[in-house]
């Protein structure tokens, strides 16, 4: 959903900016661009495609001024090509944006009244344009963007620079993230910390309706209506963790082997591994013993995390469990006892649907749980109670360990309930306890089977599509299984919760059809193998996950894939996800797609 960055300082404008759009990348990768002070005028260079190609054309250019802004796109309005690429500029004007001007219609029509000429297709041009406008009626920058920003509907996060005000740059938004991090004599903004990190860890979050004017080496902070206000940094403790592969092909392969020490990081604040007891920390504030209700609301790849954690957690306590997506979450008419809990997974913290979910129950007063991966991201930040992901940056666009650790922070959450409310015996809570801390090496074990996913993954490009299947806490983990492969190989699958199957999805069977079916051995294992053999009869080719040895269902599959028995039906999502995951891993890799960033889609999707 687009990053952007700018700097002002004394150092080399061109490699900070260019830096920081490669940590930015995941957020958009059809296009880039930069706009940099030279000779007193301003510079741009603009690439349709990955930063690469934007790489490639800055090689040689120089760049002598001190100030300069860039962006990495994912386009909403217009195609992605060099003319819709960021900077835009107009009249000396340069903007770059992250978000969606909803009222672009009506502002296209003043700008175009006004005899404004359209380069471009996008919304952000329109900004431009509108500033310009007003630094031709004689306002100053600052002036001209107080001016502007009212009539903006809709989320925005915006830098600009001007040629008749060098020295200057202005920040401001509504919506996006935008993060001011102070250096020395120097200020680095972007939209995501990690653009900043490897700068200076002292930074300033600019809240929603709020403006960063910086001119002559200082920064001031106001209101979008020109109100100073005081904004206290925020010191953080980042080690800066660099991208890089280490060794993996992909980010995404090494980030679903960084998985056992993901769930070990992510439980790791919640266990005590001497005495096996497990304790919610923060959270234990809550009266959890009388809770009845809890909403977990979450997009994609957390909202399955979040559907698998209703499974755990209505099993282990009396609390009935709500899970939404976010983008209907936040629309819909809903009742909401007061005294209900309401969880808001999210890797990135960002996600615009997730945010103003969070933001709407907040605003009816109810207690509300973040579980995030980025500390300190915006849901972080707005949520009453945290709990941490803990996976270490996730660069691969689909979401692997963010995953796994959203699964294991989902059952700390049911056991930590079920204990409040005295429904855990401190048995079971030892048997829990123990088959969680155990679970990193399981998953290790799965892993080591990677060569054996590869050659089963070599027959699955041949299908027309694809049937994920699993009954109780497998379903949502076979929806998970559906959605990396139809992301990342870009083939059409459908998550299914088995039971379903003859309420319609039978007819889609044939032999061109695969069936993808979970089939662990728990209490539901016939109900499920009864489906496969209703799947096979009719020509569906089956590949299977399940127990250890099992002969039964390997007659019934194609291919049979083994994993170990945890003991703990809780833990088996954690292994059984992994060769779904491996599997579209090697599926898109045949393909030859690009797996760490798939086509049409961003890491952190902060406009809805
Ligand atoms: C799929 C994927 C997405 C995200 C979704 C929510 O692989 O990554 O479905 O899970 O966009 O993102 P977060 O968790 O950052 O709110």
């Amino acid at each position: 959903m687009c990053g952007i960055v700018g700097y002002v300082g004394p150092k080399n404008p061109k490699e900070i900016i260019f830096n920081g759009l490669k940590a930015l990348e995941y957020r958009g990768y059809d296009s880039a661009g930069v706009c940099i002070f030279h000779d007193g005028g301003l510079k741009r260079i603009r690439a349709e495609g990955k930063l690469s190609v934007l790489e490639e054309k800055l090689e040689g250019e120089e760049f002598n001024g001190h100030i300069g802004i860039g962006h990495t796109r994912w386009a909403t309005h217009g195609r992605p090509s060099e003319r819709n690429a960021h900077p835009h500029n107009v009249k000396g004007v340069s903007i770059v944006h992250n978000g969606i001007i909803e009222n672009y219609l009506q502002l296209r029509e003043d700008v175009l009244s006004q005899g404004g000429v359209l380069e471009s297709e996008t919304d952000s041009e329109l900004v431009a344009h509108l500033i310009a406008a007003e630094i031709d009626k004689g306002r100053d920058l600052f002036t001209a963007v107080l001016t502007v920003a009212p009539r903006l509907e809709g989320a925005y996060s915006i830098l600009v620079v001007s040629e008749q005000f060098p020295g200057e740059l202005i920040a401001f938004k509504s919506g996006p993230p935008l993060i001011v991090g102070l250096g020395e004599n120097a200020f680095y903004i972007a939209s995501d910390i990690q653009a900043i990190v490897s700068h200076t860890q002292k930074v300033i979050y600019l809240d929603d309706y709020e403006v960063a004017h910086i001119k002559d080496g200082h920064v001031q902070f106001y209101g979008l209506k020109g109100q100073p206000l005081k904004k206290t940094p925020v010191v953080l403790d980042w080690t800066v963790e660099r991208a890089e592969k280490q060794g993996y092909p992909h980010f995404m392969l090494k980030e679903i082997f960084e998985q056992p020490r993901a769930v070990a990081a992510a439980i790791d604040p919640y266990i005590d591994v001497q005495s096996h007891t497990l304790d919610l920390g923060e959270l234990r504030k809550e009266n959890l013993k009388d809770l009845q209700r809890l909403y977990i609301v979450a997009c994609g790849t957390s909202f399955y995390a979040g559907m698998a954690g209703k499974y755990f957690i209505e099993s282990l306590s009396d609390v009935s469990v709500e899970v939404d997506i976010a983008s209907e979450f936040r629309y819909r008419k809903m009742h909401l006892p007061e005294e209900a809990l309401v969880i808001f997974i999210s890797q990135s913290g960002e996600t615009a649907d997730t945010l103003a979910a969070l933001r709407r129950v907040k605003e009816q007063g109810l207690k509300t749980v973040s579980v995030c991966n980025v500390k300190n991201s915006n849901i972080d930040r707005d949520a009453d109670y945290h709990m941490y992901m803990n996976s270490g940056a996730e660069i691969g666009v689909a979401s692997t360990k963010a995953f796994a650790s959203s699964l294991a922070l989902m059952q700390v959450m049911a056991l930590g309930i079920s204990k409040e409310k005295g429904l855990l015996s401190s048995e079971k809570e030892t048997f829990y306890v123990k088959s969680l801390l155990a679970a990193p090496s399981l998953m290790e074990n799965v892993l080591a089977y990677n060569r054996f996913f590869q050659e089963a993954a070599k027959d699955l490009k041949n299908y027309r599509g694809f049937l994920y299947m699993g009954r109780g806490v497998h379903y949502p983990i076979a929806l998970e299984g559906a959605l990396k492969l139809k992301e990342l190989a870009y083939m059409h699958a459908e998550g299914y919760a088995a039971g379903e199957m003859k309420h319609g999805p039978l007819a889609l069977i044939d032999p061109s059809m695969a069936i993808v079916m979970l089939a662990p051995k728990d209490e539901l294992y016939e109900k499920t193998l009864s489906n496969l053999e209703e799947s096979k009869a009719r020509g569906g080719q089956i590949i299977s996950i399940g127990t250890g040895e099992d002969e039964r269902l390997k007659s019934l599959s194609k291919n049979y894939l083994a994993i170990p028995d945890p003991g703990s039906w809780m833990v088996n999502p954690l292994l059984e996800v992994i060769p779904l995951q491996l599997l579209a891993y090697h599926v898109a890799c045949a393909f030859g797609h690009d797996v760490d960033q798939p086509r049409n889609l961003a890491k952190s999707v902060t406009v809805e």
